[in-house]
Order: structure tokens, then C-alpha cells, then sequence
């Protein structure tokens, strides 16, 4: 019996390991799979939820680590993961994404000599200043074994002289999460909850350290949302970062007409994209999942380390700056919308792929 631990640490992790816990069912006589929490994201809102929804069994271990800045929370987690890898000793250590347990966790097994598998490698925004592209350069350069969403990935990969025959372009296991859950979400109740129409209203995120850490270009953003919900009803769940920020720098002012909401569970999140008009974001994954819906989604940022989103999906991407989001919700509002297409592989069966690698290829049986 071979022993592998996924890593689960921030909201954006739990969509991605579901899946690939469920696939490892198939496999139950051979492999046994355990989730590891590390707590980055912690309480009802922001993990709770998702395992529930999601179907996801209890983490084996919870190692609690909670907030901090990044070189604490990065180092908590090194310590409390390392307990937890002597004492499980896993063949294999699957971490998702790029956030700092993916990186913690990565650094901590491959110290210890256990192979490490990146699931989600290989994106890239060359924007250093994102702590999530430090996490992703720093997790490829260091792990054995990289799964990969799209081209752009497996392109630089390449160019980095990762080992071909260890880079695997498998699909996106964050859209194997949406085919599970999407008819379960038609059954939540937060269009009637907060009193909103199907298609009549934009649903907008923001919690990128770019966007809502600095008071003026917060402001400035937020100026244009305010404006925007004197025209469409805007639905906002605000992350608890973003939520301190706007509290802290005095802007309640600017947004008396948009409707927030705590941030939501997987299965009413995934209604609020689905029925949205469109969607403004400054997020990663939701590039992904309003591609895989075809609902039209502006993201607020320089760059990308998802342009398949942009290329074949219904995502533009534009400057974080009022006039170019003025334009582009303008347009929204006027012109005919960019239609998309579903990108490669992007069909609910990556985790399948991922698992079956794993125990033929990788452990061997
Ligand atoms: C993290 C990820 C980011 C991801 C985002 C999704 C890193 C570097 N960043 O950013 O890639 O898109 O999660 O949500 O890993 N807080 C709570 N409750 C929680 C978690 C956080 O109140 O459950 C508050 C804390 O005050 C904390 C702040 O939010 O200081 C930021 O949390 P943190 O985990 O440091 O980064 P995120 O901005 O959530």
C-alpha cells in the first residue's frame, strides 16, 4: 500500500484536490490518499464550506496555522508540515496551485526526499511583484513531477528545461469541481437571498495586495463599481482582506448602492457566476471558471498566468485603472460580447488523468 498526501491551504485549493481525492477512490487497494489542512484559510466562510460542498472527507491532519505575514505563515507551515510528513511518511506529496502552502509544503517534503507533484504548473504572469507567481517559480523549480491546465504551461515548461517526460497536460481539476457541483448549484437560493435577477446583475471580486493594499488605487477602483451599480445591481462578497481595507481607509461612502455579502460556500459562488450579466474580478481561478461557463468576465490586472482564458475564453484582460475599466464595462454594457470556447481538456476528467499518472507512471503499478 503507497501513501499520498494532498495539500489543501487556501479557499482556492479545496475546488482542486476534491476531485482528485474522489479519482483515488478507484484506486483504494493500492493507494491510500489523505488531504493535509494547513489552516491559511480557516472558519466556516472561507474552508468549512467547500469541504461540505464539495464532498470532500475531513482532513487527516489540520496543522492550524492561521494568518500572518508571509515569511510567518510560510515558515509555520514548513514546521508543523514537516511533524506531519515524519509521522505519515507519504510516497508522493501533491500540491495544488500558488499559494504560500503550496510553495511551504513543496519546499518541506523535498527536503526530506519525498517526491513532490505540482498540480496547476507552470503558469506564469512574469509579474514578480504577486506573491503567487514567487510560489509558482519557486514550487516548479523544486518538485519532480508537474500537472498542467493549459499550453502556456507545458510551452514553458519546456523553455525551463523541466524533464518532458515528467510534465503531464492533464486538464484543469478546478472545472472537474464545477461539472460536480453544477447541478447542485441550481438548487441554492442566493439569487432570491439577496434579491437579484438571473442575467440582470454583475458580480465583481477584489482581494488582489495590487489592487486593494494601496488606499488611492482601492479608491479609484471602487469609484468605478460605485458607478456601476447606479446602472446594474452589482453583488459584491468581499474578502476578508479587501473588507479590513475598505473598513480602515474610510470608502464605505463609495459603494452605498452595491449589494455585499460575506464571502460565499463553492455552491451558491458558483450560482452568483453562472446567472451573472458578466463578472469583474481581479482573481485567478475565476478567470477559469467563468471561461468553462461562457460568461463574459473583465479582470482587473496587468497580467495573466492564465492567457488561455483571454485567447479562447470569454476573459479581457485590462489595465487596473478607472479609464480602462470604464471602457471595458462600457463596452460590456453596449457592444456585442466576445464569445468563448471551453480550452483543451477542460472537460471534468482531469483528476482522473492525474490519478491514473500517479499510480501507473508514478508509483509504479
Ligand atoms: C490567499 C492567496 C491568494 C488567493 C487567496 C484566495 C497567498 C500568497 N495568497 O490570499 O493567492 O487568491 O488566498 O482567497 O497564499 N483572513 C481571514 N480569514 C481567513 C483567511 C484570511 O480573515 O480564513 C484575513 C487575514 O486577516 C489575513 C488576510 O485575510 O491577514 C489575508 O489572508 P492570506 O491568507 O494571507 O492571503 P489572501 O489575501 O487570502
Amino acid at each position: 500500500m503507497k501513501r499520498v498526501i494532498s495539500v489543501v491551504g487556501a479557499r482556492p485549493n479545496f475546488m482542486k484536490v476534491a476531485p482528485i481525492d474522489r479519482a483515488f477512490k478507484k484506486y483504494s487497494d493500492t493507494v491510500e490518499h489523505l488531504i493535509i489542512h494547513t489552516g491559511q484559510h480557516y472558519g466556516a466562510k472561507m474552508s468549512d464550506a467547500f469541504f461540505q460542498e464539495l464532498e470532500m472527507p475531513k482532513p487527516a491532519v489540520f496543522l492550524g496555522i492561521s494568518s500572518g505575514s508571509h515569511a510567518e505563515q510560510t515558515a509555520r507551515i514548513m514546521v508543523e508540515f514537516e511533524k506531519a510528513l515524519l509521522e505519515v511518511k507519504p510516497d508522493l506529496v501533491i500540491v495544488v496551485g500558488d499559494v504560500n502552502s503550496t510553495i511551504a509544503c513543496a519546499l518541506t517534503a523535498v527536503k526530506l526526499h519525498i517526491p513532490v507533484a505540482h498540480v496547476e504548473a507552470g503558469l506564469r504572469s512574469n509579474d514578480r511583484s504577486m506573491p503567487e507567481e514567487i510560489n509558482r517559480l519557486a514550487t516548479d523549480a523544486i518538485c519532480d513531477f508537474c500537472f498542467v491546465t493549459e499550453e502556456s504551461g507545458m510551452k514553458f515548461l519546456k523553455t525551463q528545461g523541466f524533464p518532458e517526460d515528467k510534465t503531464y497536460f492533464v486538464g484543469n481539476t478546478m472545472i472537474d469541481s464545477q461539472h460536480f457541483a453544477l447541478q447542485k448549484a441550481d438548487r441554492s437560493n442566493i439569487l432570491q437571498e439577496t434579491e437579484i435577477e438571473k442575467g440582470k446583475y454583475v458580480l465583481v471580486t477584489l482581494h488582489r495586495p495590487s489592487n486593494v493594499d494601496e488606499p488611492e488605487q482601492l479608491k479609484s477602483i471602487l469609484k468605478v463599481v460605485g458607478e456601476l451599480s447606479e446602472k446594474r445591481d452589482v453583488i459584491f462578497p468581499i474578502h476578508p482582506r479587501t473588507r479590513k481595507n475598505i473598513d480602515s481607509f474610510g470608502l464605505n461612502e463609495l459603494l452605498k448602492n452595491v449589494k455585499f455579502i460575506e464571502p460565499q460556500g463553492y455552491l451558491d459562488f458558483l450560482a452568483l457566476m453562472k446567472n451573472a450579466d458578466f463578472v469583474l474580478t481581479d482573481s485567478g481561478g475565476i478567470q477559469e471558471e467563468t471561461t468553462a461557463l461562457q460568461i463574459p468576465c473583465i479582470t482587473v490586472r496587468k497580467t495573466t498566468e492564465r492567457p488561455v482564458t483571454v485567447e479562447v475564453g470569454t476573459n479581457i484582460l485590462i489595465e487596473p485603472t478607472p479609464e480602462a475599466m470604464k471602457t471595458a464595462i462600457d463596452d460590456m454594457l453596449t457592444k456585442p460580447r466576445k464569445q468563448g470556447q471551453t480550452p483543451p481538456l477542460w472537460d471534468g476528467r482531469a483528476a482522473e488523468r492525474i490519478t491514473e499518472i500517479i499510480v501507473t507512471q508514478i508509483l509504479h503499478y
